[in-house]
């Protein structure tokens, strides 16, 4: 039973969790909860952290020296023991830790067990390659059980994961091995998506023509026959496993040691290499699954995020494996073969909680109930979303036709620099479609105008995180300057997210965008100029500017505007060669949708292109102001 209200202002709707929900709630009071943080917020901390194992203490749990945070001070941990070893030791030896499910109907079963033991073997083999703590390792795989094995092997040794979309072009993986300096890429021969067959290993060979740090390419190889490799620089992943001693004891890693390094997309040059660390990020990602998600010991927990983006890591993979939970990880796009996929798999495998993204609720949404209604989705408890805003028709329609009026529904907001969920509403607490929530215990965010000061209810602004946190990135891998661009005022020492937001008086926060240029396509941050350098490098283009141009299923589409090199004639090839062009450089998810030839582009005096002039002319409204703008 759910009470749904009308309430004035920006809010419309008020959902009331029934009563099982507030009682199966770990965190059952928030305002009691948030209080008991902020009276102490070190000893919050300390306190979720005791729940996991370390090898030595910290001597301290947090020492801010603005802009760089350390957290759990020279404490030393190991991931991977708290995500296998502690569990083995809780009776969960034989418990599924993932249910996998191929595009071709084969599954695959990993108990803790079995898990720890590949995790051990496969790090062993890494080791054989001479990988050890501190070496960066490229993971391009699609997602199959190996990534995940892959990727806590590297934890296990203390090399440092770098994992890269396997959409990713050529160019773009290239830029980001070199950008982190990999020794080793671990790739597959194939990905299959959609029922086809996309070859990753050609990729991986264009990527590699300049980039001198990879020393050996281990290859997951799927297809029958096996693909030939390259004696010596390509081995195979299960040979060299087959090869490597059985046992492997976790390297003990400073809290503070890079866990891994991620690349986002920045609203300037470089993709931007995320750095997170052992101990913060470890407690960050387990908190969060416990008492945002939820999950419990007998749920059957399913992420749909690709292991290649942020959620991928902390929600697929490092956050239910510290909370010992059995994930369900699939292959399957959610509309193949058909639209009931999804569903299907939800009844099948007895989903309890599904956390998944806003464009794949809208594209369901469009084809109706049908799909849905045909499946038993009973099993469902907790419904989540992330990466872009949940607008209230998405909400309703999640919460009605997916949660029949009963499961709570998370909308997590957080990015991959905050490493884990930062404001969201809470299982139990009270849901209002287009808002995320609040900041959860053990977080501090707030809305400010330019000059830093909070604004009034319902007013938009700057949505600012007020204080460090465990899980917060601690540098950009290739630029130490951009990082402090976060931490932009000295006086106020807020880390200001980049995002427009609006709080209301019960304090819910709604996101109504970036303020900065970057794109998000349905829930996959695309940088403004990556684009538009892609396009530059192709021969006709002289110059160009990206913009995001809303769109009803994917959040944003990308629509380019390009002035053509003096006397190239605009034909049907031109316009395929662009979009072909952008999408061997940076991959299918970057594709221009739209493409418009100009003659100029609004620019700044200083010569800075301004899209968001581009963009309020594309949507028919005003581009607020345009003092700088270069007539
Ligand atoms: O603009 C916000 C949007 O996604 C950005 C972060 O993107 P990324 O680093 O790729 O991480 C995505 C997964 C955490 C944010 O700055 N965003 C993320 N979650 C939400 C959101 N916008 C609205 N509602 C959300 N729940």
């Amino acid at each position: 039973m759910t009470n749904s209200t009308e309430t004035p202002g920006y809010s419309q709707k008020v959902y009331k969790p029934a009563q099982e929900y507030r009682d199966d709630a770990r965190i059952k009071d928030y305002a009691l909860s948030y209080a008991n943080f902020e009276k102490d917020p070190e000893d919050f901390w300390r306190r979720v952290a005791s729940d996991l194992l370390w090898f030595k203490p910290w001597d301290k749990v947090k020492e801010w020296d603005y802009p760089h945070a350390k957290w759990f001070v020279n404490a030393k941990c190991n991931i991977t023991y708290n995500c296998l070893e502690r569990h083995l030791k809780n009776n969960r030896r034989n418990k599924v830790a993932l249910f996998w499910h191929g595009e071709d109907e084969t599954e695959k079963i990993y108990t803790y067990d079995r898990l720890y033991k590949a995790v051990m073997q496969f790090a062993n083999a890494l080791k054989n390659l001479h990988v050890g703590k501190g070496d960066v390792v490229c993971i391009y795989m699609p997602t199959v059980p190996e990534q995940i094995i892959a990727m806590l092997a590297c934890a296990r040794i203390g090399a440092i994961h770098t994992v890269v979309f396997a959409g990713y072009g050529a160019s773009a993986l290239n830029e980001r091995i070199v950008g982190s300096g990999a020794k080793i890429v671990i790739t597959a021969d194939v990905a299959f998506r959609r029922g086809r067959t996309i070859p990753l290993k050609p990729i991986v060979e264009e990527a590699l023509i300049h980039a001198p740090s990879v020393e050996r390419v281990v290859v997951l190889r799927i297809q029958d026959p096996p693909t030939a490799l390259l004696d010596d620089f390509e081995v195979d992943f299960y040979e060299i496993m087959k090869k490597a001693d059985k046992e492997c004891p976790p390297e003990e890693m400073d809290a503070e040691d890079t866990l891994f390094i991620l690349y986002t997309s920045g609203t300037t040059g470089a993709p931007k290499g995320i750095v997170h660390t052992c101990g913060g990020y470890m407690v960050g990602a387990y908190y969060t699954t416990k008492y945002v998600l939820n999950v419990k010991d007998d749920d059957v927990y399913w992420c749909t995020a690709d292991p290649g983006w942020i959620t991928g890591h902390t929600y697929a993979i490092y956050g239910p494996l510290l909370l010992g939970s059995t994930i369900f990880m699939t292959e399957h796009t959610p509309d193949y073969p058909d639209l009931g996929i999804w569903w299907h798999l939800i009844e099948a495998y007895g989903i309890n909680v599904f956390y998944t993204a806003p464009t794949a609720i809208r594209m369901f949404m469009r084809y109706g109930e049908t799909w849905p209604n045909k499946y038993d989705l009973s099993s469902l408890r907790i419904l989540a979303s992330v990466g872009e805003p949940l607008n209230p028709e998405a909400f309703e329609w999640f919460y009605h036709v997916i949660g029949k009026e009963k499961c709570p529904i998370i909308d997590t907001w957080w990015q991959t620099e905050t490493g884990s969920h930062m404001i969201t509403t809470l299982a139990g607490e009270d849901m209002k479609p287009g808002y995320v929530g609040k900041p959860i215990p053990g977080i501090t965010a707030d809305v400010f105008d330019k000059e830093g000061n909070p604004v009034p209810p319902n007013q938009a602004g700057y949505l600012a995180i007020t204080n460090p946190w465990p899980s917060m990135m601690r540098r950009d891998h290739n630029d130490e300057e951009r990082y402090k661009t976060y931490w932009n005022s000295k006086d106020c020492q807020y880390y200001s997210t980049n995002d427009l937001a609006i709080k209301d008086e019960d304090g819910y926060i709604m996101i109504i965008g970036r303020s900065d240029d970057l794109i998000i396509v349905s829930g996959h941050n695309i940088g403004s100029t990556e684009v538009e350098s892609a396009l530059i490098s192709h021969h006709a283009v002289a110059e160009a500017a990206a913009i995001g141009k809303p769109d009803p299923v994917t959040g944003n589409q990308v629509k380019v505007f390009v002035i053509l090199i003096e006397g190239t004639t605009v034909t049907e090839k031109l316009i395929h060669d662009l979009k072909y062009h952008v999408r061997q450089t940076l991959g299918p998810i970057a594709v221009p949708a739209e493409i418009e030839f100009v003659d100029s582009l609004p620019k700044t005096r200083s010569g800075k292109i301004m899209r968001r002039v581009l963009k309020a002319k594309e949507m028919g409204i005003d581009p607020g102001d345009i003092s700088t703008l270069d007539e």
